[in-house]
């Protein structure tokens, strides 16, 4: 008879992701089939994260991933999590006011968070749910977390939309093209294409400004282009994909330059306020903000996104 062996017991890295829906359930796909943590998918309706999470391990011995995925509807099931990402919101509905849809996104942003962190207090959170950089900094607010272990994603999809149609438009390989946008989750969103190179060579050196112009205005409109043409829900691969690639900074220690909503203390003349800036991304979670030096114009349209936070984020703080 084989005796076995005995092993020394190996605690995998484990993400939670709170809110099964589109971009969670395409999130939890990418972390397991790409074998980099065991999830935790969490959800308010009983059944949906179960039902993803056993699909997705039904797929593990033809995808070739050897992670484990729990659906749960109670926090308890999340302990121990290296990073928690909270994409629980609920989409503006036929007769919901922009107020109501804040407010709403607030209440369940700082109820997840609080509730995630009891059981996680090591994680790093990385929020997803819009308004984006309103919602960081409830997550932040409510969790006690130190600035640096909380972050919001919208930066690394806004310069993936701009990577993709630059690419589109020279008619290249998305990999030779290293795009950049700052600034909030929004029509006020600032790309910059000076600091947009294709295989080292600044944008503005292969296109002309109209064309530049209207690549960003396509950036701008990239969330609304997608639900426009769904019709039902907005766009999920790509904010998966997005999230995926700061979660593997993080856990595999590959520290990044990347864009992601950042508390900022003073820098791009910013105080208390999560916006879209570039940081280092590593395990510490945001280690570093880089300032880059901005135009006259790009530093006032960065000014004018901060000030449409702040006055969105001064209605959900009073509404909480
Ligand atoms: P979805 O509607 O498919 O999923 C949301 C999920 O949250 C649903 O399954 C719902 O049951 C769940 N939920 C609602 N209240 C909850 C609660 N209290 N606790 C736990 N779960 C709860 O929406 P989707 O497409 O997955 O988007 C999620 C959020 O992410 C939205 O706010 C969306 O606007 C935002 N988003 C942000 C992006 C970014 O770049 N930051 C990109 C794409 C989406
Ligand atoms: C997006 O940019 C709606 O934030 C979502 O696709």
């Amino acid at each position: 008879m084989n005796t076995p062996l005995s092993f020394a017991s190996c605690r995998p890295t484990r993400v939670s992701i709170v809110g099964a829906g589109n971009v969670g359930g395409t999130l939890a796909q990418r972390l397991a089939e790409r074998n980099l943590a065991d999830v935790v998918l969490l959800d308010i309706l009983p059944g949906r994260p179960q039902g993803i999470a056993l699909d997705l391990m039904e797929s593990s011995g033809i995808e070739a991933h050897n992670r484990k995925l729990i659906g749960t509807t109670d926090y308890v099931d999340t302990a121990g999590s290296d990073v928690v990402v909270i994409t629980a919101g609920l989409p503006r509905r036929p007769g919901m006011s922009r107020d109501d849809l804040l407010r709403t996104n607030a209440q369940i942003v700082a109820e997840a968070t609080k509730n995630a962190i009891v059981h996680s207090p090591e994680a790093v959170i990385i929020v997803v749910t819009n308004p984006l950089d309103v919602m960081t900094y409830l997550a932040w607010k409510v969790s006690g977390l130190p600035h640096q272990r909380v972050m919001g994603m919208a930066g690394v999809l806004d310069s993936a939309r701009f990577q993709t149609f630059i690419a589109m438009e020279l008619n290249i390989s998305p990999k030779d093209v290293s795009a950049m946008v700052l600034g909030s989750h929004g029509d006020l969103m600032v790309p910059l294409p000076h600091y947009s190179t294709v295989s080292g060579i600044p944008l503005t050196e292969l296109l002309d400004a109209a064309t530049i112009e209207r690549i960003i205005d396509r950036t701008r409109n990239g969330g609304a282009e997608i639900v426009e043409l769904l019709k039902t829900g907005g766009a999920y691969y790509a904010p998966a994909s997005s999230t995926y690639a700061m979660i593997e900074a993080i856990l595999l220690n590959h520290p990044r330059f990347l864009p992601a909503a950042a508390y900022l203390q003073g820098e791009y003349g910013l105080h208390d306020i999560f916006l879209g800036v570039p940081i280092r991304l590593g395990c510490g979670g945001v280690e570093q903000i880089l300032q880059l030096k901005l135009t006259d114009a790009e530093q006032a349209a960065l000014l004018k996104s901060a000030a449409s936070v702040r006055e969105n984020l001064d209605q959900a703080l009073a509404l909480l």
